[in-house]
């Protein structure tokens, strides 16, 4: 009888399984409702106004697997305009989710607004963060990981354990007085400190990160400030580089990674050395002052407090510039699916379209302003997003202000204010060349795509530099640091209908203009290339009553 019964069991089991096979299950949800208001903490000491997302800062680490649906109900309990946006996921076809003020009506405060996103054929280490008015400056940053499904081969052994680490650099002025600063024409100066997970002390760390003792853990490491570029390294331990920005990197060991506004890196590092503590450290780079902050490691089977001899950070930009060349995507690996590559090579494709990018800075009307091109950024009130999608585009924004090639160096830079959306034509291969003309460092980061970062160069870009570029194995990745002086070269195709962001990584700046959207829109209006407008998206501007378009069909 059991027998039988088991067997009758079973037949059930396969008969079960085979229908779901049949079907297709959806891909797995996760819901997060986050209570975000301000609080009080002191970060350095001195007690100032936070942001916290269900009272934590950094807010909470979000968790997922390639192609999970994430749905996050953001409750605005600040009392400003609030837009989450979540670096590094793409967004196939859903530019609607991306939570910049160009693509959302903001959440107003008091109310809420449901994000519902999938991190559709991606893995990696990326954050999300407020990107209204210099939220980010009082935190509503957090960690955002996407691990690859069982089935998909990962290029190194399970880790014992999976650490987020972010580190940014830190004022003591709220994002309100620094807002104040901006809008008023000055810099926002100094930061006051720098940060590891919210503290700037390892005696201060209220979660430490355990290590047993020959166990391999991997680190993702997030530069999530305002403006500067950290060194981050760890006492008497090397750091194995396995993935950057979702793609497998070739596995070098580092003893310090310069890590630039924006960018993240997951490392692996093995408990191989004495059993005590250690200190990781995070210090600026590239600024007249030096500003660091340490975390602690501990041993599980510790015997001794972390040496007080801290590693000291690497001098100059050069050093800066190899590492970055020796960045090189593992051709071999799998990604969110096997062979990423596919069939094609992003270096045998022709380039369509060549747009050079020049940051400038000027003082218009008395008032600091960075800018494009000599276009500088204004958010209108209607997100031109919006706009297309209602075809009142023409009402709200002018395209192409921002032309392929910059004014030459030597012109006077003339600074025009205005909402800067360049127009495309989807799925063309293009090259974007970013030229740095100041004696600072730069980081951009383009939503919607991962690209490939093919060269970083000092000097001028010349048509004759793409003999130079890296055709064979550069990472395919979401930021690039243009180094002082130089250029930087990146390639993709664009393939992703929507509109998306291209930024200056440091928020000064971004607010202040250094930013343009990309509208890729597909001729055919179908659902095959773009979702359409959520039924729960906010409206705003001149669309707030007009009547909804006819949606995309699915026709293709
Ligand atoms: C959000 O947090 C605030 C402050 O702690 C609290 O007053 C409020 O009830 C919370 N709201 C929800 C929905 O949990
Ligand atoms: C950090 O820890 C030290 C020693 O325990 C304490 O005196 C100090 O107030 C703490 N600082 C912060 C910002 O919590
Ligand atoms: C994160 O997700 C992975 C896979 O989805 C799972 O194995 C792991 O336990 C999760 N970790 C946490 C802390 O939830
Ligand atoms: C606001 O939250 C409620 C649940 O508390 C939810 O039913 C509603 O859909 C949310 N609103 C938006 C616009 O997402
Ligand atoms: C690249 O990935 C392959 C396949 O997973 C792995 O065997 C190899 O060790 C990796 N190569 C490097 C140089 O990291
Ligand atoms: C760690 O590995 C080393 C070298 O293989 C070995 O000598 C040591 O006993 C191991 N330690 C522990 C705690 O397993
Ligand atoms: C940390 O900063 C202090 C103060 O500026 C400086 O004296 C020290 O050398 C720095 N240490 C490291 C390891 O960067
Ligand atoms: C790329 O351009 C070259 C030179 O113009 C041309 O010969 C070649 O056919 C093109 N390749 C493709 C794939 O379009
Ligand atoms: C944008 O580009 C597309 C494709 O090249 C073109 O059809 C369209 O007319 C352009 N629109 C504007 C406003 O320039």
């Amino acid at each position: 009888m059991v027998q039988v019964a088991r067997l009758v069991q079973g037949a059930l089991l396969l008969c079960c399984l085979w229908a779901v096979g049949l079907v297709q299950a959806e891909d797995p949800y996760f819901f997060f409702t986050w209570n975000v208001t301000y609080g009080t903490i002191s970060p350095l000491g001195v007690p100032q106004q936070v942001i916290l997302i269900n009272d934590q800062f950094p807010g909470p680490n979000i968790n997922s697997t390639s192609n999970n649906n994430i749905v996050v109900n953001v409750f605005n309990n600040l009392d400003e305009p609030l837009l989450f946006t979540w670096n590094g996921v793409q967004h196939r076809k859903n530019s609607w989710q991306d939570g910049m003020p160009g693509t959302n009506c903001p959440i107003l405060p008091g109310t809420n607004f449901t994000y519902h996103f999938q991190v559709k054929d991606q893995i990696g280490s990326y954050f999300y963060y407020p990107s209204t008015g210099m939220h980010r400056a009082s935190g509503g940053f957090g960690g955002l990981r996407v691990n690859s499904r069982l089935l998909i081969p990962v290029p190194y052994l399970d880790p014992e354990d999976d650490y987020t680490i972010l580190i940014n650099d830190w004022y003591t002025k709220s994002h309100t007085a620094l807002r104040k600063e901006l809008d008023s024409g000055r810099s926002i100066g100094k930061p006051n400190g720098v940060l590891i997970n919210g503290k700037n002390k390892a005696e201060n760390m209220s979660h430490l990160f355990i290590m047993k003792p020959n166990k391999t853990y991997k680190y993702r490491i997030c530069n999530v400030g305002l403006k500067t570029s950290l060194n981050f390294r760890i006492q008497g331990h090397t750091m194995k580089l396995v993935e950057l920005e979702g793609s497998h990197t070739v596995q070098n060991v580092y003893e310090s990674l310069d890590v630039h506004v924006g960018q993240c890196y997951s490392v692996l590092v093995t408990a191989d050395q004495e059993p005590k503590d250690y200190m990781m450290v995070a210090s600026t780079r590239f600024t007249k002052y030096m500003l660091n902050a340490t975390g602690l490691i501990r041993y599980s089977n510790s015997k001794g407090p972390a040496s007080p001899e801290l590693p000291k950070a690497p001098v100059g930009w050069a050093w800066s510039l190899n590492q970055f060349r020796s960045f090189r995507w593992n051709l071999t690996a799998s990604a969110a699916r096997p062979n990423p590559q596919g069939s094609y090579h992003y270096g045998r494709i022709n380039i369509t379209r060549t747009i050079k990018l020049a940051n400038t800075v000027a003082m218009v009307d008395g008032k600091l302003r960075y800018a494009i091109n000599g276009i500088s950024h204004v958010d209108p009130p209607t997100p031109p997003k919006l706009a297309e999608y209602y075809n009142v585009a023409d009402k709200v924004f002018e395209y192409n202000l921002v032309k392929d090639e910059p004014a030459t160096v030597d012109e006077p830079t003339k600074v025009t204010l205005a909402p800067s959306i360049v127009n495309t034509t989807f799925r063309n291969y293009i090259e974007i060349i970013l030229e740095n003309h100041e004696k600072g460092i730069q980081t951009w980061h383009l939503d919607g795509y991962s690209f490939f970062a093919v060269a970083v160069e000092t000097g001028k870009w010349t048509p004759e530099k793409r003999k130079n570029y890296n055709l064979l194995d550069a990472v395919s990745r979401n930021t690039i640091q243009v180094y002082p002086y130089s250029w930087a070269a990146i390639m993709l195709t664009l393939d992703n209908a929507g509109l998306w962001n291209l930024r200056s990584t440091m928020a000064e700046r971004s607010y202040l203009g250094q930013q343009l959207y990309f509208s890729v829109l597909s001729p055919a209006r179908s659902l095959r290339d773009e979702y359409n407008l959520p039924d729960n998206a906010l409206l705003c501007g001149i669309v707030k009553d007009m009547p909804k378009p006819p949606p995309y069909s699915s026709g293709a």
